[in-house]
């Protein structure tokens, strides 16, 4: 039974994930991988929710808070200042509209992309109020016009509302005739319209804590292109008001914002009690997804205070914040040192890549370094190197560093397996083909805008072209190294490029081959140090 659940998850997930594929990697090719806009998702929700924020306060300051004006205030900051009020308001709306879109395909992508479960699972399940929040905001925004969708959205909210043990007397009886209607009500929803988003964006702000440089802001093109399109829907389709409410008669026939009411209708069809069922379950669906079934994680990387200098790269590196340099505990004369937090670790490896002491030349019996992946060791990764060098063959030796998560995870052979390609260091690269390991090198990580592991693809890039320590040497031929980002459903594009390459490598001046035994790789220690950088441990 269980088990069957897990297959369907898994299956609906892959169905998703084919589904963003077939979207983002066109939009990678027309916008660049940077500037793609369903790989900024989270940050577009930031940016909407500040717009919302700011023409908010805008319209407050027309917006007459007291029942028997407000609707008249919202006509009249609508036609008579329609050239910034009313501009205003539409870009209230419809930043708001898209926030829903935001927030839902973000969602989906997460789950797409598996980015929920294991230590994630914070990210995503801080994810779930924030739902209910936006939803809040919405709807208490609807009330605020006070026109017949405020009437139909207060009826219906109320008569929700009374079908839970909260409220003493029936809210509802408030909306269905003048007598009794208080405005102290109307005032509640003018206070919560105002409180709930800014708890939203408390809850935004925890939602990103355990994420290292959350992408917050779009890029700036991403940014002013979503102004401009704002804009033109403000000027072309105006927010309007849908008549004032006439409390002696119940509204008939409303026009519904369907990114935030969709579930209004469902309260005739199914009654109160269904929707809230629905709302329960669907809302308890979702914060359990993280553990169903829970992500089988690697033992959390770990450091050895011998071969840490405390440089910090490691924890600036990290895309989790899973490591913090805390005070020296050891007698080595640096100030620092790192720590890892395991339960926010989830063993991607990349520090190990970072670490100024992860130098392959050394000796097997000294390669030991200052943070390293228990489950998977440099050490380890040296031999699994040298092995599947030996096993090359053909015109041009092609070594491939694949990542678990992208198309060239499915390669046979050649191929060194990596949870992040940043795990492995520059120096491992010189290391392959200063020792004629290979003729050529590939570093084979996920697409560009959907590294798996958030920072693995910019970290290596960077390192690639010696804007980040620690960096790819320069004595390392840059034509005999290539990175292919492609995603684990382009497979096909991956090989394609990797025979290429082989091709260009295979038509470079001959290398003598070199013999894949690790006694003749590593002399002995007089002639080949440590290159360990300056200021590490020695
Ligand atoms: C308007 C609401 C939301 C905003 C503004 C928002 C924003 C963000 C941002 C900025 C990030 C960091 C992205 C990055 O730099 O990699 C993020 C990550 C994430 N969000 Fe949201 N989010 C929202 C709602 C949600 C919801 C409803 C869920 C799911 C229930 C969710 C699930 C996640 C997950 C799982 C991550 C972590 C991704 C990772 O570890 O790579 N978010 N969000
Ligand atoms: S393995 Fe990855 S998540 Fe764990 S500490 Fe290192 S960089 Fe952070
Ligand atoms: S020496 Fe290595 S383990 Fe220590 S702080 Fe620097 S990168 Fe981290």
């Amino acid at each position: 039974m269980a088990q069957n659940g897990a297959r369907m998850i898994a299956a609906v997930r892959s169905v998703l994930r084919h589904a963003f594929e077939w979207i983002e990697r066109p939009l990678d090719r027309l916008f660049g991988p940077a500037l793609n806009p369903v790989a900024q998702l989270g940050a577009l929700g930031f940016f909407f929710f500040w717009i919302v924020a700011v023409s908010g306060i805008y319209l407050f300051i027309f917006f007459d808070t007291g029942i028997e004006r407000a609707y008249e205030s919202v006509e009249n900051l609508t036609n008579k200042h329609w050239y910034h009020a009313g501009v205003m308001r539409s870009f209230h709306r419809y930043a708001s509209d898209l926030m829903v879109v935001m927030l839902v395909t973000h969602m989906l992508r997460e789950f797409a992309y598996d980015h929920y479960r294991g230590t994630r699972w914070f990210s995503w399940f801080t994810g779930v109020p924030i739902i209910w929040l936006l939803y809040t905001s919405g709807i208490t925004g609807y009330w605020l016009v006070w026109d017949k969708l405020a009437q139909y959205v207060a009826l219906v909210s109320s008569e929700l509302l009374d079908w839970l043990p909260i409220f003493g007397e029936p809210i509802a009886r408030n909306f269905v005739s003048t007598g009794t209607l208080t405005s102290r009500f109307f005032s509640l929803m003018v206070f919560m319209h105002i409180a709930v988003p800014l708890f939203m964006l408390f809850a935004m702000w925890i939602h990103i804590l355990h994420i290292s440089r959350p992408k917050m802001n779009p890029p700036r093109t991403l940014a002013v292109l979503s102004l401009v399109a704002l804009l033109a829907a403000s000027l072309w389709n105006p927010a309007v008001s849908q008549g004032q409410v006439d409390l002696s008669k119940a509204p008939v026939a409303v026009g519904l914002d369907w990114f935030f009411l969709p579930l209004y209708p469902l309260t005739d069809l199914w009654g109160n009690g269904a929707v809230w069922a629905f709302l329960g379950a669907f809302s308890l669906m979702i914060a359990l997804m993280p553990w169903l079934p829970p992500l089988r994680r690697a033992k959390a990387a770990a450091v050895d205070l011998a071969h840490c200098n405390g440089c910090a790269r490691c924890a600036e590196d990290c895309p989790y914040e899973a490591i913090r340099m805390v005070r020296r505990t050891d007698d080595l004369p640096f100030p620092t040192e790192a720590q890892v937090n395991p339960s926010l670790c989830v063993s991607c490896g990349i520090c190990m890549g970072s670490c100024p002491s992860s130098t392959p030349f050394r000796r097997s019996e000294e390669l030991r370094t200052g943070i390293d992946l228990p489950d998977y060791s440099l050490r380890e990764l040296r031999e699994r190197v040298i092995a599947t060098a030996g096993t090359l063959e053909g015109p041009a030796r092609i070594l491939v560093f694949a990542c678990d998560h992208g198309g060239g995870a499915g390669h046979l052979s050649g191929a060194v397996p990596l949870p992040c390609v940043a795990m492995a260091p520059p120096s491992l690269i010189d290391f392959v083909l200063s020792k004629n390991l290979a003729d050529g090198v590939v570093v084979a990580g996920c697409a560009e805008s959907a590294c798996y592991h958030r920072l693995g693809a910019a970290w290596t890039e960077q390192r690639f072209a010696g804007e980040r320590d620690p960096y790819l040497r320069a004595r390392v031929p840059r034509d005999r190294l290539k990175t292919i980002w492609a995603s684990a459903l382009e497979s096909g594009r991956f090989e394609r490029e990797l025979a290429a390459f082989a091709d260009a490598v295979a038509a470079m001046p001959a290398t003598a081959s070199a013999s894949p035994s690790l006694h003749a790789i590593l002399p002995a220690p007089e002639r080949e140090p440590a290159r360990l950088p300056e200021g590490s441990v020695p």
